[in-house]
């Protein structure tokens, strides 16, 4: 799960798809990282920690990281958040099995219609809402595809 400062719509993702995975019982390995590093490090906005708790998942103790090229080798499927995060990631791409690696997350509810999980960093809380609830029909529909 890929955004853009890994520490509001990513941390996002990766909750609610560890979440859903526990629930079906999958043994899936779940992360999340950033296109950018200037938050690495740090935990995940607390907005987005606060959205998570009223949902009953526990986000706290992530800490930001930087993507890197190298996680074309750890991981199956890198989701991005948006289309900036998109590029920036096929940037990386070594190869092109690892360009085949890479789409936007809500195409897998959407597909090729290439919708955004939007930035809710500069906004109200009311974002972090409403990006709840989009990544968890994408979360719901990655599921659905790829068990
Ligand atoms: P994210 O949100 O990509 O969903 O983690 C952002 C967080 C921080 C910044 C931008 C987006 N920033 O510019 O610091």
């Amino acid at each position: 799960m890929v955004c853009l400062g890994n520490i509001c719509r990513s941390p996002l993702a990766e909750g609610i798809m560890k979440e859903i995975v526990q629930r079906e019982g999958i043994d899936w390995e779940i992360d999340s990282a950033g296109t950018g590093a200037w938050h690495a490090g740090e935990t995940p906005d607390p907005r987005s920690v606060e959205v998570s708790r009223r949902n009953g998942i526990h986000i706290a103790d992530q800490r930001a990281r930087q993507f890197t090229a190298e996680d074309f080798s750890v991981f199956d499927y890198i989701l991005a958040m948006d289309a900036s995060n998109f590029r920036d990631i096929l940037k990386l791409a070594p190869t092109e099995d690892a360009r085949q690696k890479v789409e936007m997350i809500m195409n897998y509810a959407y597909p090729g219609e290439n919708r955004r999980v939007p930035d809710p960093y500069y906004g109200g809380p009311s974002g972090f809402d409403d990006v709840f609830e989009l990544l968890t029909h994408g979360c719901e529909a990655v599921l659905r595809q790829l068990k």
